[in-house]
């Protein structure tokens, strides 16, 4: 059977004395997409930045239980966080390019690294580009200002800025919400085609989406997971009436 690539157990979180996270055990397996549903409020952007601490840029937030990556709990106080959100790259919903060009946006993190030579990262950008489906729309551009570009080129920019520096996760929270539906679409079909090489984790308010691309799917409710299975079967068969109700559009 395979191994889950990220494992979190019985993680609770709080934003100073308000529990968010009421006790969260859920595996996530390489090669598939995730997706996290749930109402406003209910937890999912919070579990998703638990998966590479991006909640510690906060001091008020306290995390126990723990979330294994290859069987090491990262929140060990010996984690490096940088070699963290390395492995575990984060796509935000609003694309957030550097007001640099194209070229530095996706070369930004490679020559952070220092170990790369000026072929190598400009080959890894042009590939990065490819695989975020945006080179055709960039490739006479490269080094013209990012935020120069539209809205769903931007995101997929910063998809590519993310696949650069190869992670072996990508977190992505509402990445399409601010985009067009052909923007959408084209991001939908590259995650598709990214499964392959990665574990994708991705926060959803599109149901059709979320159908469309993940093979599992987590419903979350005021903090806690509700039901965490097969796409299929949350769509189509769920367990518990909240999701049902959840997903029939019935509430939130
Ligand atoms: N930085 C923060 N400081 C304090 N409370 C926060 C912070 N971020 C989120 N919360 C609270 O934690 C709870 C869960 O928020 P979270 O952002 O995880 O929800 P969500 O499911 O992603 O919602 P949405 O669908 O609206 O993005 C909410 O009650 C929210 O008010
Ligand atoms: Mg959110």
């Amino acid at each position: 059977m395979t191994k889950p690539i990220i494992s979190t157990q019985d993680v609770h979180l709080f934003y100073g004395k308000k529990e968010v996270l009421k006790g969260i055990s859920m595996d996530f397996y390489p090669n598939e997409i995730t997706a996290l549903i749930g109402p406003s409020g209910s937890g999912k952007s919070t579990l998703l930045r638990s998966l590479n601490r991006m909640n510690d840029l906060q001091d008020d937030v306290t995390v126990t239980g723990s979330v294994n990556i290859d069987g090491k709990n990262i929140y060990a106080p010996t984690t490096n966080k940088v070699d963290l959100r390395k492995r575990v790259g984060m796509v935000f919903q609003q694309p957030n390019p550097f007001p640099f060009s194209v070229y530095e946006n996706v070369a930004y993190g490679l020559k952070l690294e220092k170990k790369h030579t000026k072929e190598e990262i400009d080959r890894i950008v042009e590939e990065s580009l490819k695989a975020a489906a945006v080179w055709d729309d960039v490739k006479d551009k490269l080094h013209e200002s990012a935020l120069s570009l539209s809205g769903g080129q931007q995101q997929r920019v910063c998809i590519a800025r993310v696949l650069a520096v190869h992670p072996e996760v990508i977190l992505l929270d509402e990445p399409t919400s601010a985009l067009d539906p052909i923007s959408s679409g084209k991001i939908e079909n590259m995650l598709l085609s990214l499964k392959d090489e990665y574990t994708i984790v991705i926060v959803t308010h599109n149901m059709g989406q979320a159908s469309r691309i993940s093979d599992k799917t987590g419903f979350f409710l005021d903090g806690n997971l509700v039901e965490y299975n097969k796409t299929k079967h949350i769509f189509m068969t769920p367990s518990e009436k909240e999701t049902d109700d959840y997903i029939s559009g019935r509430f939130g």
